[in-house]
């Protein structure tokens, strides 16, 4: 048997009359940049996290560069970023001229919030949690260190969708909460889009200009901005998308609890998860150490994986001038040596989630 490692046509097909007809009716109303299906998705997104504002973008990274900028987050200022995450945060803070100040991941695999306070310096503006894998960070630990230091608190919640602390979504903790709606994560548009939320009336305003060339009224561009706006299509496509969030996100829970108790390998383990937490398993990273032979092995076997993410941002070759070695962040080096993704999503066959335990647990 062939599963493969994602299948976005299966989740498309889950809804594939709604998301036509929801194209089908932008396209014949000739209307294609800022207009009514993305005000409806603002109000509807903004709505389910329960926050004043939603702000509708290009992508996740535009979200993250243009939350930085609203901030006025600049050439040397420093931002706090985990040492596990994907490069787009960071890109966010380096497109702006900001400097990423890692620290490690703890034993959940996310930003280690007691390793935070001893990287604060008096050119530190902002912590940056990035809620990977679908796993909120402590956010009760570093919304305290936050307000102890009085730095803004920027969520990066492209794989968090639904996700939550105590209780509270992911994305209403910081200033600002920035998502990626990239087709593959659990709310996912047909194309590019993405989306900053906040309470915070100015900063709303401020993004708003940001993404249309720094304008309100046509012609009067009242700050220097860029061109990132969610187009229509997208748009009315998300508003099927967030009706099935929830749904999609108890699907893949469902699966993940399938793999926590019927893999029992021994050379497989798991990530941890906060008691606090509300996991949506936008992925599920398992830690191997024979990574590449393990790999091999399901790939033989008609198992796809893929691994999140095999280079840390800090040793990235775009950013060599910081000099990091890979052992600097331990936790972070091993992670990205030892995981490895297995297939979950909406739609996944019962059958397809047997094999995968049964040849996971046949690896020696
Ligand atoms: C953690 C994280 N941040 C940011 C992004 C960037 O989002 P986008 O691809 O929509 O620009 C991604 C997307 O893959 C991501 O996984």
């Amino acid at each position: 048997m062939d599963v493969l490692y994602s299948v976005l046509k299966r989740t498309y097909d889950l809804h594939k009359e709604e998301y036509e007809a929801a194209a089908l009716r932008t396209l014949n109303s000739g209307w294609y940049i800022l207009g009514k299906e993305m005000e409806k998705f603002e109000q509807q997104f903004a709505g389910y996290l329960g926050v004043k504002h939603c702000v509708a973008l290009n992508s996740g990274t535009d979200a993250l560069i243009l939350a930085f900028r609203a901030l006025n987050i600049g050439e040397g200022d420093e931002v706090i970023c985990p040492a596990n995450a994907y490069i787009a945060s960071v890109i966010g803070v380096t497109e702006n001229k900001g400097v990423p100040v890692f620290v490690d991941a703890d034993e959940y695999m996310e930003m280690d919030a007691d390793a935070i306070e001893a990287k604060i310096t008096e050119k530190t503006k902002a912590i940056l949690p990035v809620h990977l894998y679908g796993q909120p960070c402590n956010m009760e630990k570093i919304k305290k260190v936050a307000d102890k230091h009085n730095l803004f608190l920027i969520e990066d919640c492209a794989q968090s969708h639904g996700s939550a602390f105590n209780g509270r979504l992911t994305g209403t903790f910081g200033d600002m909460g920035c998502f990626s709606f990239y087709p593959t994560k659990p709310l996912g548009a047909l194309g590019d889009a993405g989306a900053v939320v906040t309470n915070n009336d100015e900063l709303a305003q401020k993004v708003r200009l940001l993404r249309n060339y720094g304008s309100k009224v046509k012609y009067h561009n009242e700050i220097n901005g860029v061109n990132s706006r969610m187009d229509e299509v997208q748009a009315a496509i998300l508003q099927v998308g967030l009706k099935y969030l929830e749904a999609g996100n108890e699907e893949r829970q469902r699966i993940a609890k399938r793999y926590l108790t019927e893999i029992n390998n021994p050379f497989v383990s798991f990530q941890n998860v906060y008691q606090e937490a509300k996991h949506v398993y936008h992925l599920f990273p398992v830690l191997v150490e024979e990574r590449e032979r393990f790999q091999s092995y399901l790939k033989e076997n008609g198992v796809g994986t893929q691994v999140h993410y095999p280079i840390p941002p800090y040793v990235a070759d775009c950013y060599k001038e910081w000099g990091y070695a890979w052992e600097d962040f331990s936790n972070a080096c091993r992670f990205a040596q030892q995981e490895v993704s297995l297939p979950i999503y909406a739609g996944m066959l019962e059958e397809e989630i047997d094999y995968v335990i049964d040849i996971v647990n046949h690896f020696s």
